[in-house]
């Protein structure tokens, strides 16, 4: 789909997902303009300039810095700022520090943008979901996390390379907390119209392989933060493909993370289940099929993120 004309993204934080989101927000077309802020002006100008320098080859421009008017006619924000995982490191135990961070930022960004969707990717990011919901007052639609969707888009590669089909040929979605406790809804996954289990287009999958291939999925993190330091890549085209649909208005099913009402006995709480994603945000479907087994995941999940707010006193 073209860039969306007078469109405007603001990715807060300039570190490497900051920066990768915008990269990969400028090559996709994300928005028409792509500005960058941060609070560390000399590594912001830079990363905006590195940007802008590119410009030549893509259909946005770039804007940034460290002055807050940056945010100012926003249509989406997306906020990457906090640490980062060290190795070995859980998403859960950066909550405290990054919650502080939400709690300075949060405020002005809102004041610069009263009317834009928040998304949230910095981790913990379905606990800082909830916390940036509190925080800005906003309704739950407006300030959602990218929760799950990279999770489902690793799911989908090594489905896709087993299986021998092209990635936008499986459908099967990670759920629940982007992080330790996640899970693939395998009860609906398919490639094309055939259920996973069913598939004979190749060897069958067996249960065996299915939980080998959610276990990698769900230590995909760790594996590359030991290899490189951190994650960028991949989370930055994710965010970029969330920020798309918000943008065009897209109405498209992804797995991000919302404050629940009630969905699945679930109340408070942000998960990631398949959303509705277009311009007034991120809502969660109803009707999705969970098996007994996924219900329990699910409030499993729940209970993991309940735990981190209650020590941070949400
Ligand atoms: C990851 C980070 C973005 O899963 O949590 O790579």
């Amino acid at each position: 789909m073209g860039v969306v004309e007078n469109s405007k993204l603001t990715v807060v934080g300039a570190g490497s997902v900051g920066a990768s989101l915008a990269y990969a927000a400028l090559i996709r077309g994300s928005a028409s303009e792509v500005a960058l802020y941060d609070i560390a002006a000399a590594k912001v100008e830079a990363e905006v300039l590195d940007l802008a320098h590119g410009t030549q080859f893509t259909d946005a421009r770039v804007s940034g810095g460290d002055d807050l008017a940056v945010v100012e006619g926003s249509h989406v924000v997306v906020v990457t700022a906090g640490a980062k995982q060290a190795p070995g490191q859980t998403r859960l135990e950066l909550a405290e520090t990054n919650a502080r961070i939400l709690e300075r930022v949060l405020p002005s960004l809102l004041e610069r943008a009263p009317d834009a969707v928040f998304v949230l990717v910095t981790n913990p990011v379905d606990v800082l979901t909830v916390v940036a919901r509190q925080i800005t007052g906003l309704p739950a639609n407006r300030v959602f996390g990218s929760g799950t969707v990279l999770d489902t888009s690793r799911l989908r590669w090594l489905l896709a390379r087993r299986a021998g089909v092209t990635t936008s040929s499986v459908h099967a979605d990670i759920v629940g907390e982007h992080g330790d406790t996640e899970f693939p809804l395998w009860s609906n996954a398919r490639i094309g119209p055939v259920p996973i289990l069913d598939w004979r287009g190749g060897d069958p999958f067996t249960l065996a392989e299915l939980d080998e291939i959610a276990h990698e999925v769900r230590n995909a993190a760790y594996t590359v933060i030991r290899g490189k330091g951190a994650t960028n890549s991949a989370i930055g085209l994710a965010g970029a493909r969330i920020v798309e649909a918000v943008l065009d208005d897209e109405h498209a099913v992804l797995p991000v993370s919302t404050v629940l009402s009630g969905l699945h006995g679930i109340d408070g709480v942000a998960l990631s289940v398949p959303s509705l994603v277009g311009g007034d945000g991120a809502f969660p479907l109803e009707g999705v099929p969970f098996s007994p087994d996924e219900e329990a995941l699910l409030r499993a999940s729940a209970g993991a993120i309940r735990a981190s707010l209650e020590t941070l006193g949400r």
